[in-house]
């Protein structure tokens, strides 16, 4: 049979058998990229549905609008005014079926055929394989601990003019990394952005996970041009499951991402977006995100001690300051698919640091998950792995 070009672009064959052994339910896995079941709020999801069968079951059980159920932007509307300083109303809103479908809805609305992508390496590979769909060419620029590293961006700039159509971002707790940018930074970039016709795509993910007290300023709140693409999403902080999310961007750009919305899935899902609105009117969302990361931080915790004890000197880390990953770098030259497919005869899953870069161009480095294992767990996954690391480095 003959596929599309495109699809061969994105087949990372050898990744995707090894993440398969990953899930096999024996394994304790540190390669997923969500929260912790456990900490869904599966009682207040229970009653927030039967309330919305009870009382709106008709409207619950049909097509939503396009532009998303009016309540659930305005409650979204309000909590960015609230949690960031923002001035934002309904219509600067659209709710998507997850922030996977607003990524995949940006390439279709900025990209065409040739036309290049910058964004910040390690990066999120759902990110860039989405991207690559529209047949772009993606060019990495690279990060320090503060952010996206501006001379680099503007060198990139001005090497591919015309061509650049969007730049992709995760300034929180970001995946693979957990790295958060620094408010210097922000304000830096999106003053220099400001030079250039170039819309920026902002992932927001992780924004609200942090184990600190106060939220960074999104790069959308220094935006006066109404460059920046916010993609919020209900996954990380909430569950994954309901595919809530939205985009928060400048009305011109909104109206564009309608039109693509109604020919993807002509709405999201009615009854999820209606019981998000139940659910954040009656019960305290605020508080299920400080329990949330409350545990993840101090799962965060042991894994660190254990990390300290069992790994070598020479593998390399910054503690996380919010989110769900360890970043671990290997000495440069040694390979982490090889140590994964040792760790995983000792049934210990995690996801090696290359799938993060375009065509696997790092292969030293290591994301492993805090936030979905048990205590337990954690313990015996990574001194196993700790162990297994120091056998490798050898
Ligand atoms: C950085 C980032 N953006 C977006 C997503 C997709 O999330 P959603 O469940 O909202 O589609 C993920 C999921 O892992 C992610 O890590």
């Amino acid at each position: 049979m003959r596929f599309a070009h495109r699809i061969y672009k994105m087949e990372d064959k050898e990744l995707l058998s090894l993440m398969e052994l990953a899930e096999a339910p024996d394994i304790i896995s540190f390669s997923g990229g969500f929260p912790s079941p456990e900490t869904y709020p599966i009682d207040e999801i229970k009653e927030s549905f039967v309330r919305v069968l009870d009382e709106e079951g008709k409207e619950a059980l049909s097509y939503s609008s396009a532009s998303g159920y009016n309540p659930l932007r305005e409650e979204i509307a309000a909590r960015m005014d609230r949690l960031f300083g923002m001035d934002m109303t309904k219509d600067e809103i659209i709710i998507t079926s997850g922030s996977q479908q607003a990524l995949d809805m940006s390439g279709m609305l900025f990209i065409d055929e040739g036309d290049v992508i910058l964004f910040e390496t390690p990066s999120y590979l759902g990110a860039l394989n989405a991207l690559k769909a529209y047949e772009a060419e993606l060019i990495a620029v690279p990060t320090d601990k503060d952010g996206i590293e501006i001379e680099a961006l503007r060198q990139s700039i001005e090497k591919y003019g015309d061509r650049v159509k969007l730049i992709y971002v995760i300034p929180d707790y970001q995946n693979p990394t957990s790295r958060c940018w620094s408010d210097k930074r922000r304000k830096e970039f999106v003053e220099f952005i400001s030079e250039y016709d170039i819309p920026v795509l902002e992932d927001a993910a992780y924004a609200e996970l942090t184990f600190g007290d106060t939220l960074k300023k999104p790069l959308i709140a220094y935006d006066t041009l109404g460059q920046v693409v916010y993609c919020g999403t209900f996954s990380k902080t909430f569950c994954p499951g309901l595919r809530v999310a939205w985009i928060c961007a400048h009305k011109r750009i909104i109206e564009k991402f309608l039109l693509l919305k109604t020919n993807v899935d002509l709405s999201s899902s009615a009854i999820a977006q209606r019981q998000m609105v139940y659910y954040m009117q009656h019960y305290d969302y605020d508080a299920h995100i400080r329990k949330i990361t409350l545990l993840y931080k101090s799962r965060r915790d042991l894994m660190m001690e254990i990390v300290r004890k069992e790994f070598p000197d020479t593998v390399e880390f910054d503690v996380p300051e919010g989110g769900l990953f360890l970043w671990l770098s290997l000495p440069a030259g040694k390979d982490a698919r090889e140590l994964l497919a040792l760790a995983l005869k000792e049934n210990v899953a995690f996801v090696p640091g290359g799938s993060f870069y375009p065509d696997n161009a790092k292969n030293n480095e290591m994301r492993v998950n805090f936030s979905n294992m048990t205590e337990e767990k954690i313990v015996k996954g990574m001194t196993i792995l700790g162990r297994i690391t120091t056998e490798f480095l050898k």
